[in-house]
């Protein structure tokens, strides 16, 4: 068994939120073990319940679009979430809940080992930037231990906004470029602290 195949049949046994009663599926991510890109969004919603894949209903469609104009397939990367539960209601994530399920997005990473990772919203940006303003970092990328983090609206909300949209869009356009030239992108000087909920 692949050490992602272990990860999610764990997954699957956690009951440790409330939530993890009401779900339809668990919705522990996907894509390639070996992807140099991570996409992080913030949790699933009705389509991803339904069927135990991320971002697979209008903002799925949205990331796929985005994901094209670049050259890349969702088989190219990996997709996860902050929490691998549906929030009732699609309500935002509770603090327990992104603590609880914190673990299993770093065994992800662990894994994946990723050159890149791209955060989608604020949830998942506020895990490693912490006290930033989406507003403020997005399209902007920091390099710590030799992995690129870089923030990017989510894609729901840049669905409805067309502000966002054209920032979401033209922050993607950066992403080949940033990889190319990772080796070349200095460190940051102070490593920063990963947000504790
Ligand atoms: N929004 C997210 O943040 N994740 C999904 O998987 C779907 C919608």
């Amino acid at each position: 068994m692949s050490a992602l195949s272990e990860l999610y049949r764990e997954i699957a046994l956690c009951q440790q939120c409330e939530i993890a009663k009401y779900r339809n599926k668990v919705v522990p991510g996907e894509g390639a073990e070996d992807a140099d890109i991570m996409f992080i969004g913030e949790a699933p919603g009705w389509y991803e319940d339904q069927q135990g894949r991320p971002f697979v209903g209008p903002a799925g469609k949205y990331l796929d679009e985005l994901l094209a104009s670049v050259g890349l397939s969702r088989e190219q990367v990996y997709i996860a979430n902050v929490i691998k539960c549906r929030p009732q209601g699609n309500r935002d994530p509770l603090p327990t809940e992104i603590h609880n399920c914190r673990k299993w997005l770093e065994r992800q990473i662990e894994i994946i080992c990723p050159k890149m990772i791209v955060t989608l919203g604020r949830y998942s940006m506020a895990m490693f930037f912490p006290s930033k303003s989406i507003s403020k970092i997005h399209g902007t990328a920091q390099k710590r231990d030799n992995v690129i983090y870089y923030a990017m609206y989510h894609p729901a909300a840049a669905l409805h906004q067309q502000s966002l949209r054209r920032a979401i869009e033209d922050d993607m356009l950066k992403i080949p470029s940033l990889l190319a030239r990772a080796e070349t992108i200095k460190e940051e000087q102070q490593p920063q602290q990963l947000t504790m909920f």
